[in-house]
């Protein structure tokens, strides 16, 4: 019986060991709420330089922000977020 109970006391805390990775697994991989907070402005300012000097928004459409967005997203490294965000901020300065 004494026996049972330490198997049982065994398997509770392989479970919880198993949530406990879970959730640092879950988390780790998430976009830190600190750059998902961040504006497309922010983003555009902080990852568009590096490379060139960024076009002013009136060069290209909507239409064509969209394709440079796909297109410097693989570069800049940014996220679908991130790349949504600087891409609405370069049409939102084209009005
Ligand atoms: C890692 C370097 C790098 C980063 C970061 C980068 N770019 Fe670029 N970009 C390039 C290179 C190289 C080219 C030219 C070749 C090409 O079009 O792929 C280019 C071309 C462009 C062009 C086309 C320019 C033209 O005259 O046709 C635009 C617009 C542009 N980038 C905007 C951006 C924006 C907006 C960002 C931020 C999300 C960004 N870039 C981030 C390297 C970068």
């Amino acid at each position: 019986m004494k026996k049972l109970l330490n198997i049982k006391k065994a398997i509770t805390v392989i479970m919880i060991c198993f949530g406990i990775t879970a959730i640092i697994f879950t988390n780790g991989c998430a976009e830190s709420k600190k750059i998902a907070a961040k504006s497309g402005a922010q983003l555009w300012a902080e990852n568009c330089q590096r490379c060139h000097n960024t076009p002013s928004p009136s060069s290209f459409s909507d239409e064509q922000w969209k394709t440079v967005g796909m297109h410097m997203q693989t570069r800049a490294q940014l996220t679908q977020n991130e790349r949504n965000k600087v891409v609405e901020f370069m049409q939102s300065m084209n009005k």
